[in-house]
């Protein structure tokens, strides 16, 4: 029942962006179960296509082979209707990739603080972009991402948020978006400007 009425209201492809332990795949997963879509992850589009894992695509072939992946995946979303896609955390970061993303659907970039990232991408593993940078030298990767990931429709500041009130806050923006024709609250209409981000994330009563 609550699947078949958010499924009134859907955008084309809901796009969550992010860096690496943002918690793109949590809440992707139960984004996707939410609206009744189909969930996505652009990395197991890749391990699939290439029968071995992330880590191993890195080692064996390097990042510019993996980008190269990620073009081809980025391509085959165009045919992608009623999706939940997780992308990994270079992938909008592309040139390009961003423009299209936000032709595909509502890109929502789960914006939490780089500590929370860092630590949680670090405990869960096997992120080669972590594994041979210091803590400084990843910053400043997630310094240089933000600029990218600020130009998404929407942007949540997770940091302090369960999944739970991610995803409700998510939906909640989605309704209010098709309702009106515009976006809600916080949310500026198209992509944000760099000094104006779409931004919301305020904690409220009842969120968890
Ligand atoms: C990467 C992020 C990873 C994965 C790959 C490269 C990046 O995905 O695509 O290891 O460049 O930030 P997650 O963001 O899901 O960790």
């Amino acid at each position: 029942m609550a699947a078949m009425a958010a499924r009134a209201v859907l955008p084309r492809n809901v796009i969550l962006v992010g860096f690496m332990g943002a918690g793109k795949s949590t809440v992707g997963r139960l984004l996707a179960r939410r609206l009744g879509l189909c969930f996505v992850e652009t990395d197991a589009m890749i391990t699939a296509r290439e029968g071995r894992s992330i880590p191993e695509i890195f080692a064996d072939r390097g990042e510019p082979y993996f980008r190269q992946l990620e073009a081809e995946v980025l391509e085959a979303l165009a045919d992608k209707h009623g999706h939940v896609v997780a992308t990994g955390g270079g992938f909008p970061c592309a040139p390009g990739a961003m423009d299209r993303l936000l032709h595909l659907g509502t890109v929502v970039w789960l914006a939490a603080d780089f500590d929370s990232a860092y630590a949680r991408a670090n405990r869960v593993g096997g992120r080669p972009m972590l594994a041979e940078r210091t803590v400084e030298e990843a910053a400043a990767l997630f310094r240089v991402r933000e600029d990218c990931y600020r130009r998404a429709h929407l942007a949540l500041d997770t940091t302090h948020m369960t999944v739970d009130a991610v995803v409700g806050r998510i939906v909640r923006h989605l309704r209010e978006r098709e309702r009106t024709g515009r976006p809600a609250e916080a949310f500026a209409e198209g992509p944000p400007s760099l000094d104006q981000p779409a931004r919301i994330g305020e904690r409220r009563e009842g969120d968890g």
